[in-house]
């Protein structure tokens, strides 16, 4: 995955972004992404608010290892516009827990989705035999993307969150 970089094309309809693994020079891109959110957005991805992403926060979401921890980035040219992870913690080994963050403007064209395939295909080469995500229960674009993904063996309505399982494919 780390020599990896390609076109997001086929299949896909956005033949000038690329995708790749996140990297520590990301920083500087994901401040700027916050600053094109909505609060909205940062509010469904993070559970909270803030007037400025923490560099503690952009520093965590960089740090990835390629197996406890892995992020893609997509570009268009130098800006990066969504990113999508998976965590792996301790003792759950066949076991991770995905987020996924699309900039307003590039919501609902079919990135997220192929996001989370892409994720998917490296998370099982990883051993991940299961993806878990929580979001906000009143987040239908998230429990849609969830739904289209990976057809959940469970979904959890608690509140105010919502909790998913999916298994992937071997
Ligand atoms: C959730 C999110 C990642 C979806 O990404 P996206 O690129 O917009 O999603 P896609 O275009 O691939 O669509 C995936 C599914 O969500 C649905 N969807 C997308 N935006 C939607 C919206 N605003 N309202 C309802 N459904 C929506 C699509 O119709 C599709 O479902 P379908 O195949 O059944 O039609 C994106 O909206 C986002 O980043 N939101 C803010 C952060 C967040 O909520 N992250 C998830 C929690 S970690």
């Amino acid at each position: 995955l780390t020599e990896r970089r390609h076109d997001v094309n086929g299949r896909e309809p956005f033949p000038h972004l690329v995708v790749r693994p996140i990297e520590a020079g990301d920083e500087e891109r994901l401040r700027r992404v916050f600053h094109r959110l909505s609060r909205e957005s940062i509010h469904r991805r993070f559970f909270t608010l803030f007037p400025e992403p923490p560099t503690a926060l952009l520093h965590q979401l960089t740090a990835v290892d390629h197996d406890q921890r892995e992020a893609l980035v997509v570009l268009d040219g130098d800006e990066l516009v969504a990113t999508a992870s998976w965590d792996r913690p301790a003792g759950t080994a066949g076991e991770a827990e995905i987020a996924v963050l699309v900039e307003d403007s590039w919501q609902h064209r079919g990135l997220g989705r192929a996001l989370v395939r892409m994720l998917g295909r490296e998370a099982v080469q990883h051993g991940i035999t299961v993806f878990t995500a929580t979001t906000l229960s009143d987040n239908r674009a998230a429990i849609r993307l969830g739904l289209a993904a990976g057809r959940p063996s469970r979904v959890d309505f608690d509140g105010p969150e919502t909790h998913m399982t999916f298994p992937l494919a071997g």
